[in-house]
């Protein structure tokens, strides 16, 4: 399959070498300055599109590339106030679109077993609950999408917290916030915790990722899955629907 990358950083050869590694081609490596307003006629060869570029740079690529017809899928993260937008963007085209604040397949696994370790937790008002993230020093936005997502699973399933608090506090929290920390330092390619806390014991699940290649394998299984589909997914959605597939095809006789 013909893969252009919008963005070619750190994310965008990462996904280059995994898409060679799974036999397709790149035919276009775009940068800042086709942001910046001029056509790359290298797109017109391109099955699918990859994104990941700048947090202010995702919503206008996305629209340039929904513009073309063209299946995307965006890794960037930051921008996600535009999401609804955006799905409107790819709805009104009739064009299809993969997006993920984290494209590793562990760690959208691990968002499932979040979610029910804060169900079982949730129930017992002994365990308070502590959200961190660390990553690399360069990362621009902060607390990460992927915490971000976290908070809201585990606001979703501990009704007792209501709110996530993100900043330095001079007070004691309050018992309906919800502390979600971020660290920058050194070369992190991303690091997430849960920790429920009791008087007790405390229970602490951790996803550490070791290099950017597993964000990178996951946008090019989302880029494969994308092309020939429209509408506007989340991976996590991806992952659901090729899960309930299998088990459709599990159970036939
Ligand atoms: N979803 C995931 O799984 C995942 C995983 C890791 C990172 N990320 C996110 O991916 C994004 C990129 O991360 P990175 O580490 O690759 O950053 P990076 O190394 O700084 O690379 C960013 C790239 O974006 C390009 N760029 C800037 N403005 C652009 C525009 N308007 N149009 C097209 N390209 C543009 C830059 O090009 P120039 O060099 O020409 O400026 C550069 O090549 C960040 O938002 C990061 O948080 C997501």
């Amino acid at each position: 399959m013909k893969i252009a990358l919008i963005g070619y950083g750190r994310m965008g050869r990462a996904v280059e070498q995994a898409a060679l590694e799974r036999g397709h081609e790149i035919v276009a490596r775009l940068g800042s300055a086709w942001g910046g307003g001029t056509e790359d006629p290298e797109l017109e060869d391109a099955a699918v599109c990859v994104e990941f570029s700048r947090p202010d740079a995702a919503l206008p690529n996305l629209r340039r590339i929904a513009e073309l017809g063209k299946p995307l899928v965006v890794g960037t993260t930051g921008w996600y106030r535009d999401l609804s937008l955006a799905g409107r963007v790819v709805a009104e085209k009739d064009t299809a679109c993969v997006y993920a604040p984290n494209f590793s397949l562990g760690l959208n696994l691990y968002l499932q077993v979040v979610e029910r370790a804060a169900r079982l937790f949730g129930s017992f008002e002994d365990y308070d609950v502590l959200a961190t993230e660390t990553h690399h020093r360069r990362k621009i936005d902060s607390p990460s999408g992927t915490a971000g997502r976290i908070g809201e699973i585990l606001l979703e399933q501990i009704p007792r917290k209501r709110r996530i608090v993100t900043d330095s506090l001079d007070r004691p929290i309050a018992p309906d916030e919800l502390h979600l920390l971020a660290g920058r330092a050194g070369h992190f390619p991303g690091t997430h915790s849960v920790v429920f806390d009791s008087p007790a014991d405390s229970v602490e699940l951790v996803h550490r990722a070791r290099s950017r290649m597993g964000f990178a394998l996951g946008a090019v299984l989302a880029a494969e899955w994308i092309r020939g589909r429209r509408g506007f997914y989340s991976f996590s959605r991806m992952l659901q629907e090729i899960l309930d597939g299998q088990e459709s095809t599990d159970t036939q006789p």
